[in-house]
């Protein structure tokens, strides 16, 4: 970015149906974008809207039996409530049935014909009402549109035309000397090898229906779709204040690749044509696909309600697996269980615990109070944010949002293994205790900010929980106090039951219990060696009764020293499938829990026998032979009253309860 000022756009959507995860996508995608120059202080307006007119907004009204209208308002009503729910922080809202917009469109059409750019001829062809275009002979699949498999609609009718031809020697050049013009490249390829082609002129107006914008000298045409929509970008400018000078040109459009010609070809020759500067870049998503592939759309009857997945998860979530997940510029395939499994791992094992660690840690070892700054020597020496904020930024740049979250992530990580390094709750001296959780709040104050373009509404509460305020980037670093507030965990673990419950709707057949397939036993210590390669882990021979005594790897060593384990008992989940880490072998898992204070304690089943199994009352055990770490976290195991409890009920040997020492509600894994 070159300048200190960002226009970005969005298509404006057809509100003929409701919004779909696809219309959802684009908008957070740009929302990022406006919201990552905001933050580093460049001038930024972002605008979205509807594309009201044409013959397909027509029929839905019809069919709803009312005016085009009234449809078109109370459209706007569910589209817009969308939008603020997802915070996307658009700076206008265009509609293309405004005064405001009209006046520009036929504006523009005025200038197309002042240049001598338009005539009028007859048009005979295929058309697509969803697609609102004319498709060629080779486009036809079977005598149907490709996209929606719908037959087309022969259309024969005198209409105006804009002598695109013309341009194509023109936007060609112009694509070739600018490389950002079409991104991404695969795009730009495309384009320019269509641009080897003839190229037609475009018909621009519709004589068959008259819910669009009169042509101007010619009421019996309206204006055909793509010139009215196309002219939002820059009518939106216009009126009602005049902000062109300010933003145009347009620095990026961001669009679907289903719209890449009429952006990167019709637009462009447009407003050569009307002697207006061409935007700066457009930017083209994929598609979001069902899990089989397909492009989501109603007419196929596989849309995913991205409200439905608000309300189940969170809309920063829902933001969160977007910008992180899809490749920018790649098509990519929506999935509930991908989501949940990001949102426990990142979300909640990364960054919710990093958070809650760190304040727990300030409120209780320092009252509550903490000095943060860059010029804290444990900061700027062991996490320098310098880097990871240049390298998030350079990727906002280049359009590479989800390799600025990689880079923030690598980031949070660093920070997690900074302070399992430090061990901030084994630190006696008060004076170096500050330092540590300084600095591990200050790079909490780093991660709010950059996560902020994806996670608008985290990044406020982590601001609120450490007691910092979120400001532009440049600020971070500046020497100020926080008071750290006590806050409620902001990815908890989900409520498995009410999931259960929702899954045992769909199949009637009852499911089995996630619990009756975990192999939980008592063991018992023998041995406690540090692992040769890995500095967290100690490599541990568990005694489980067995023949043959188990090689188990467990994250203690931050958190306890060798001679603290021998001779242990322990619960070890014995059915997790075998695994070697870093070249040690590993069969089954210590069962411990977090406790408030950032250490983690292993459960202790008291007096029970060696081998002895661990139950819930009620739930007949079925264990699978090789467990997955995911089939572990589908039985959440908990802290209550001092015992493991699962679904409120304790988890017993056949001497007593398996106790722990945690605050209630902590995870036990
Ligand atoms: N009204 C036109 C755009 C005019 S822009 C001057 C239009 N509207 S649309 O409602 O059909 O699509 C709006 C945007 O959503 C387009 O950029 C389109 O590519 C995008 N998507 C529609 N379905 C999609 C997915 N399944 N996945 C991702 N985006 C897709 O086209």
């Amino acid at each position: 970015m070159s300048s200190n000022r960002f226009y970005i756009t969005t298509a404006i959507d057809y509100p003929n149906s409701v919004p779909h995860m696809g219309h959802a996508y684009e908008k957070v995608v740009a929302d990022f974008y406006a919201r990552a120059a905001r933050l580093r202080g460049i001038d930024t307006h972002f605008l979205i809207g509807l594309d009201e007119h044409g013959q397909k907004i027509q029929e839905a009204a019809d069919n709803a039996g009312t005016d085009p209208q009234s449809f078109v308002d109370e459209k706007a009503g569910v589209f817009r409530a969308l939008y603020d729910k997802l915070e996307i922080s658009h700076d206008d809202f265009i509609r293309t049935s405004e005064d405001r917009h009209h006046e520009f469109a036929e504006d523009l059409y005025r200038r197309l014909k002042e240049s001598g750019d338009i005539y009028k001829d007859h048009y005979e062809g295929d058309y697509c009402i969803s697609c609102e275009k004319f498709l060629t002979a080779s486009e036809l699949v079977d005598g149907k549109c490709p996209i929606h498999e719908r037959p087309t609609t022969v259309i024969k009718e005198d209409s105006y035309f804009f002598k695109l031809g013309k341009y194509r020697d023109q936007v060609r050049a112009h694509i070739e000397a600018n490389p950002g013009f079409i991104y991404p490249d695969e795009r730009r390829r495309e384009i320019l090898a269509r641009l080897d082609d003839e190229v037609r002129d475009l018909s621009i107006s519709r004589s068959t229906f008259d819910w669009g914008i009169p042509v101007p000298d010619d009421p019996e045409h309206v204006l055909y779709v793509w010139v009215d929509a196309l002219s939002n970008y820059y009518s939106a400018l216009v009126r009602p204040n005049d902000l062109t000078e300010r933003f145009w040109p347009a620095d990026c459009h961001v669009i679907g690749k289903d719209i890449l010609w009429f952006h990167t070809m019709i637009w462009p020759a447009m407003l050569l044509s009307a002697g207006y500067e061409l935007p700066r870049q457009v930017y083209v998503h994929g598609f979001i696909l069902d899990k089989d592939g397909r492009k989501m759309a109603k007419h196929l009857g596989n849309v995913v309600d991205p409200m439905q997945v608000v309300e189940e998860f969170s809309v920063d979530v829902l933001r969160y697996y977007f910008l992180r997940t899809f490749s920018s510029g790649k098509d990519g395939k929506f999935s509930v269980d991908e989501l949940e499994e990001r949102y426990n791992s990142e979300l909640g094992n990364d960054l919710g615990n990093l958070i809650l660690r760190v304040s727990k840690l300030v409120q209780t070892k320092l009252g509550g109070r903490v000095q943060v700054g860059a010029d804290n020597p444990e900061f700027s020496e062991r996490l320098a944010p310098d880097a990871t904020i240049e390298e998030f930024f350079r990727c906002a740049d280049a359009r590479e949002h989800n390799r600025a979250m990689e880079s923030l992530w690598d980031y949070v990580r660093a920070t997690n293994a900074y302070l399992n390094d430090r061990a901030p709750w084994r630190i006696g001296d008060e004076t170096e205790l500050s330092k540590v959780l300084g600095a591990g709040v200050e790079a909490l104050r780093v991660i709010a900010h950059l996560a902020s373009p994806a996670m608008p509404a985290v990044a406020a509460s982590i601001a609120a929980a450490l007691g910092f305020e979120l400001g532009r980037i440049d600020d971070v670093g500046a020497p100020a106090e926080c008071e750290v507030r006590p806050s409620t965990p902001l990815f908890p673990r989900r409520e498995t039951e009410a999931k259960e419950k929702q899954k045992a709707k769909k199949q009637p057949a009852a499911p089995e219990d996630p619990f009756s397939k975990l192999d939980i036993r008592v063991g018992r210590i023998d041995e406690a060696r540090d692992h040769p390669d890995a500095d967290q882990l100690f490599v541990l021979t568990v005694d489980l009764g067995e023949d043959e005594k188990r090689s188990i790897c467990a994250g203690l060593r931050a958190h306890l020293e060798a001679k603290d384990l021998t001779g242990r008992k322990v619960a070890v989940l014995a059915n997790l499938k075998p695994a070697v880490l870093r070249g040690v072998p590993s069969a089954g898992m210590v069962l411990a829990s977090d406790r408030a204070d950032g250490a983690v304690v292993p459960v202790d089943p008291g007096e029970a026998d060696i081998g002895a199994s661990i139950q819930v009352e009620g739930i007949e055990t079925k264990p699978k032979k090789k467990l997955s770490k995911s089939n572990f976290e589908k039985a959440p195991l908990t802290a209550k009253g001092g015992v493991v409890v699962y679904k409120d009920k304790p988890l017993r040997t056949p001497a007593g309860d398996l106790a722990v020492d945690s605050e209630d509600g902590a995870t036990v894994r």
